[in-house]
């Protein structure tokens, strides 16, 4: 039985495998999907294991979407410009590193009928998941990215990958026509210590997170009457993409789809 695995640091909380066996048995693919926990020092076994098709291929979370990087043999156009790899398949005799949180962000963004073109964006945070929101975000013609992190260096660091990035100090907040929360605040029911208050009406407020469904951030959006999203679409197209690499078929999204996310 082929075996795939997503690797990240901690795992516990993922859903991916409930996401993918799910589909896998809707298919009736012969394989299994698991949660592995990785040290940065086991990466290169697992992946040599993909080479050997001990495993078949994986997914990959934090912190590990870089540190993989230098273990593949080729990268998909858009995750050579994100350095940033969530799936890795193994094909013709070459371990393929690809991003498909671009597709998931941007498939997510799309369901929702907020058009970005030409909007003003503020992106909280600049961890694992930002050089794919900021690549999805520039696809669509957005008029200006700012980012703002709590680590001010770490925002700079994007500015490496793509141009025309504008930093905010952490805890300013400026005028904006989409916000996305993409730090780790509100996994376990934290504030952001902002005033969205007097932000206006009828911006798009996104949250990455998706568990729980609607963070303090979300809640706040919408009481001073904006859009909210979190970000269960996102997470549910990006591992569609992945399943799409690997099994060649693509599932179908239903109600039942997005209630194996809210079971837990
Ligand atoms: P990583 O930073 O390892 O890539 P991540 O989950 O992708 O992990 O990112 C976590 C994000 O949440 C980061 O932007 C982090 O800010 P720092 O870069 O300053 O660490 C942000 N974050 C986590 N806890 C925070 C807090 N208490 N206040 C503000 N930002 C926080």
């Amino acid at each position: 039985m082929k075996k795939y695995l997503v690797i990240g640091n901690p795992i516990s909380h993922s859903l991916s495998p409930k996401l993918q066996n799910y589909w896998l048995k809707q298919h009736n693919i012969n394989a299994i999907y698991d949660k592995l926990k990785l040290e940065e020092k086991e990466i290169e076994g697992i992946i040599q294991d993909i080479r050997k098709q001990k495993i078949a291929g994986c997914n990959v979370t934090v912190p590990f979407k870089k540190k993989v990087i230098p273990f593949l043999d080729k990268l998909s156009i858009q995750a050579e410009q994100t350095q940033s790899v969530n799936t890795i398949i193994f094909e013709k005799g070459n371990l393929i590193g690809h991003n498909t949180d671009i597709v998931g962000f941007d498939k997510a963004i799309k369901s929702l009928n907020f058009n970005m073109k030409g909007k003003k964006i503020l992106i909280l945070g600049a961890g694992g998941v930002v050089p794919s929101i900021v690549f999805a975000l520039k696809k669509m013609d957005v008029s200006e990215i700012t980012i703002s992190n709590r680590t001010k260096q770490k925002a700079e660091n994007l500015k490496i990958l793509f141009k025309n990035l504008n930093i905010l100090e952490w805890g300013n907040l400026l005028d904006f026509d989409a916000i996305i929360n993409a730090t780790s605040l509100g996994l376990n029911n934290e504030k952001i210590n902002l005033d969205f208050s007097k932000v206006g009406k009828n911006k798009l407020f996104y949250d990455v997170i998706y568990n729980p469904a609607e963070t303090n951030f979300l809640k706040e959006g919408k009481q001073f009457g904006n859009t909210s999203e979190n970000g269960a679409k996102m997470f549910v197209y990006q591992a569609l993409e992945a399943f799409k690499l690997w099994h060649g078929v693509e599932p179908e999204i239903n109600f039942e789809t997005l209630k194996l996310l809210k079971n837990d």
